[in-house]
């Protein structure tokens, strides 16, 4: 197996190789332009709205075209050259499609922490997907790109998302307070994070392999 830079002596996390995760179920690769049409479907998923906290009223949420347009195409067009994150498409095995995308961003090098975000259309939800595919990026944020510590929100409304995160080993750290209004609702915000430190992680504990 070839190792990333940042598995050698001496070399930061290595953000520009952007590797391939191999599941069971899911494979998470960079995207290709024949994802757009379907992660521009999982964007306007009145659902993924809602949860991702991107919408504030259901009318907003039912409201989003699924049509990628230039910006989203821009934006995906780019991920494989972003320096300090890294985007991964989801890709169901048993399909071969683009369901959704997996995200560490907000990288802190004196830190060595980031942010971690996901989200899945309606196509690949509650199939496990979702499961394997934070284990499988987690796992590779905190082995070969050794970060110490990799953070998320969720809100209180989406106890799958918690779930989930809670399987990949994610721990409640604590609450902010009405921090999203949906509907004229107040919903809190539950703040997670796994640190390297947690346990002992491997791509191969979580199932998975990878390549450059
Ligand atoms: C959150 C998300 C990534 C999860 O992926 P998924 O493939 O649907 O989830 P999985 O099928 O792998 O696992 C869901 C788990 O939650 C559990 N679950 C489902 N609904 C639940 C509920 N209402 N309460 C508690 N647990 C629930 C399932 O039983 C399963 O756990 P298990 O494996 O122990 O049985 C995906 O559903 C999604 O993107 N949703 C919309 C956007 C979103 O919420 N993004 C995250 C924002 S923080």
């Amino acid at each position: 197996m070839t190792l990333p830079r940042a598995d050698r002596a001496g070399a930061g996390p290595d953000w520009l190789t952007k590797p391939s995760l191999r599941g069971t179920r899911v494979l998470l690769r960079p995207f290709e332009e024949r994802d757009f049409p379907a992660i521009g479907e999982a964007l306007a998923d009145p659902e993924v709205l809602r949860l991702t906290g991107a919408a504030h009223t259901t009318e907003e949420a039912n409201g989003r075209s699924p049509v990628p347009d230039d910006t989203m195409m821009a934006w995906y067009g780019t991920r494989r050259s972003a320096p300090d994150r890294l985007d991964l498409a989801i890709v169901d095995l048993a399909t071969g499609n683009c369901v959704g995308e997996a995200v560490l961003n907000d990288y802190n090098p004196a830190n060595a922490s980031c942010n971690f975000r996901t989200l899945i259309g309606p196509r690949g939800r509650d199939r496990g997907l979702g499961s394997e595919a934070t284990k499988l990026i987690v796992d590779y944020g905190l082995t070969a790109l050794r970060l110490h510590r990799i953070e998320l929100t969720v809100y209180a409304f989406n106890p799958r998302a918690r779930r989930v995160y809670e399987k990949a080993g994610f721990r409640v750290e604590g609450t902010a307070r009405d921090a999203l209004r949906f509907d004229g609702a107040w919903i809190d915000a539950i703040h997670m994070s796994i640190l390297a430190t947690d346990g002992v992680r491997s791509l191969t504990g979580a199932g998975g392999s990878w390549r450059p």
